[in-house]
């Protein structure tokens, strides 16, 4: 059964979430333990009430399977209100809500286990990347690794420093069959002019895995800055950021965290944020600064936030990251895993279909990515979403013809039936 907006404010205890209900400052605070965001009590014995709670507080049609999480994630309704409150109540003001950004940056800053110094709100995952890369200081012939699948918000922001400066890109395929494959690839293209490495924590094309507490390990053997491009990875797998021992990670809002479209985070350790440069500075940069020359930063990661932003688009990423942790960070990876093997297994059992993403264990979460003999992305992508209602990934990266199915929170094991049948029933059409 789908909720409707009365029911489901219901469900949340409250008579109303309108526009001028909570205080701005209310918005800016963790929610009460006695105000959950309508999620049902976990029974492992039974977890279908829970789960479907969950998908309950997703907009949906029943008729259409969103499987591109990878690419857009939605934001649950929990999220979308706080979005539309917060917005409602700063525009009666006619506030920015600048303070409630440090609350919510304390969230973050939670979420990814490190210091509210060390992030900042960015506007995607892009961004974060664009400004490590403009940021360190690199002279031409200087290196930088990174694997040919990386996403162009991850190659692009290099390859316009190598455009730009003639610093050098070099690229290494990834291995989707043992993490020190990886390990061993990038090794071997580490010179004396390497400055950096930098990876995709989940590759976008094929959802590989890669070994990031190894590479940290080895970047730091190596004295290279190393940078992960977490866009598919937060809110997709459970982690820290300090346990990972990365130099800079950034990641989008708007993919698997759920949080509302154009919000990002950027995180930078702390004894190294002085070694990004800011490229984009103004208001809020530094508060200590004269026409004479004086500029100093302000302290933290935060001074890449520059000038006026939509706090409910921060308040919003906030929202979405209590949401996950009151679902459980390992929970929502496990479930998204179970389908991801789900559609997996399935495939696999289809003649022309190769599955591309590993079936190593820990190489693998909730990106499965199949190509069909014979066929291109286009034409597999079209029929499942024409014949179908599928709506996956077309993957076109590095010359690969593909279609990839991510596998979230509001998903179901029925649509992952469906996945295998639809593959099924095109691959007779060739
Ligand atoms: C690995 C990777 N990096 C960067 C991006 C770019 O993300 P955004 O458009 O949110 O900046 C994506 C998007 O899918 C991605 O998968």
């Amino acid at each position: 059964m789908r909720l409707g907006r009365k029911d489901f404010l219901k469900g949340l205890g409250v008579a109303a979430l309108g526009a001028t209900s909570a205080s701005v400052m209310d918005a800016a605070r963790p929610a009460p333990a006695d105000r959950p965001r309508g999620l049902l009590p976990f029974e492992s014995k039974n977890p279908a009430p829970f789960w479907n709670r969950v998908r309950d507080l997703y907009a949906r049609r029943d008729d259409f399977a969103y499987l591109n999480s990878g690419g857009l994630g939605p934001a649950s309704r929990p999220v979308l209100e706080k979005y539309d409150q917060v917005t409602a109540d700063l525009d009666l003001k006619v506030e920015t809500g600048h303070a409630m950004h440090e609350p919510a940056r304390k969230v973050a800053a939670e979420f990814f286990g490190v210091t509210p110094e060390e992030v900042c709100f960015v506007r995607n995952t892009t961004e974060g990347n664009s400004i490590v890369a403009c940021g360190l200081n690199m002279k031409a012939g200087d290196e930088v690794i990174f694997e040919s699948h990386a996403h162009p918000g991850g190659s692009i922001p290099w390859l316009n420093r190598a455009h730009r400066q003639g610093i050098v890109v070099r690229t290494f395929e990834p291995d989707p069959s043992s993490a020190a494959g990886n390990l061993e690839r990038i090794s071997a293209l580490i010179t004396p002019r390497t400055k950096v490495i930098q990876i995709s924590h989940v590759t976008a094309p094929t959802g590989i895995v890669m070994p990031v507490k190894a590479i940290a390990k080895l970047a730091r053997e190596k004295g290279c800055w190393f940078h992960v491009d977490g866009a598919q990875s937060g809110g997709m797998l459970n982690f820290s950021l300090r346990d990972i021992g990365c130099d800079s990670y950034a990641t989008s809002g708007h993919k698997w965290i759920g949080a509302p479209r154009e919000t990002g985070l950027l995180f930078i350790r702390r004894d190294r944020i002085d070694e990004v440069a800011p490229t984009f500075v103004g208001a809020y940069t530094s508060d200590d600064f004269s026409f004479s020359g004086k500029l100093v930063y302000v302290d933290g990661v935060k001074r890449h936030e520059y000038g006026t932003r939509n706090t409910a688009l921060i308040m919003g990423v906030a929202e979405a990251m209590r949401f996950h942790d009151e679902i459980g960070r390992q929970r929502v990876l496990d479930y998204g895993t179970d389908l991801a093997w789900r559609v997996h297994r399935g495939l696999e059992r289809i003649p022309r279909v190769t599955v591309l993403t590993p079936s190593v264990p820990e190489l693998r979460a909730a990106i499965t990515t199949f190509a069909v003999e014979g066929a291109t992305a286009a034409k597999i992508f079209g029929y499942l979403l024409d014949r179908h209602q599928l709506r996956c990934r077309p993957v076109t990266e590095d010359g690969l013809q593909a279609v990839r199915v991510s596998t979230h929170v509001f998903n179901t094991a029925n649509e992952c039936d469906r996945v295998v049948q639809g593959v099924t029933e095109f691959v007779r059409t060739l």
